[in-house]
């Protein structure tokens, strides 16, 4: 997968795997994730999806209504591609926590939907439900902080809050964070998302 890797200054920080939103790139949550630890590396990939000329993650049939077989064939395309990664930049596979926006939160959703070892950790940016009706891997102790906002009309309240729930249901350690504000990313919920992520990562 296309992606841009950054070594940190602290191997021992997670490594941040950045995920862009619709029609983003590599390049949209690189001062983001310099927000939420200045220390780690970083690593940002591209979806390899396009819809429209939009890079995304994977395939949707309309808005909020998502390709199924697409999604889990992604997720595993991400999930294989960190696997290399880790290889590739001598960084450890089990210390990876995601950030993502929209688009890229969804797929990150989806794959600590589908392995129970994705990630040490999530902070997921206005993200919906993957996809209803499965059974989750045990998530135990897993923190994942999920940023909402109260007028998002892409990802209504309800989502949030059920994402939650199932991810809970997991035994995963949610934390909804709410913002009164739409689908976009405010610089209070980042900077939320920053403390939750230095009380749960000490580096
Ligand atoms: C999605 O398609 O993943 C969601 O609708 C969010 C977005 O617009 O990217």
């Amino acid at each position: 997968m296309k992606h841009i890797f950054k070594q940190g200054s602290q191997t021992s920080a997670p490594t941040l795997v950045l995920f862009h939103g619709t029609g983003g790139t590599e390049e949209d949550l690189l001062s983001i994730g310099e927000m939420i630890s200045p220390a780690s590396s970083i690593l940002s990939l591209r979806g390899n999806v396009l819809e429209n000329g939009m890079p995304r993650f994977f395939r949707r049939l309309a808005e909020g209504v998502f390709d199924i077989e697409d999604l889990v064939v992604r997720t595993k395309e991400v999930y294989d591609f960190l696997d290399e990664a880790a290889e590739k930049y001598s960084i450890d596979r089990h210390n990876m926590v995601a950030v993502g926006y929209s688009n890229g939160a969804n797929i990150a959703g989806s794959l600590l939907f589908h392995y129970e070892d994705a990630f040490k950790g999530a902070i997921l940016h206005h993200p919906m439900v993957p996809l209803r009706d499965k059974k989750l891997p045990d998530l135990t102790g897993i923190p994942v902080f999920i940023g909402a906002g109260r007028n998002d009309p892409i990802c209504p309240a309800k989502e949030s809050d059920d994402l939650d729930a199932l991810l809970d249901g997991a035994r995963a350690l949610t934390h909804l964070h709410w913002e009164n504000h739409g689908h976009q990313l405010s610089r209070t919920e980042i900077e939320a998302a920053a403390v939750w992520f230095s009380k749960h990562f000490k580096s």
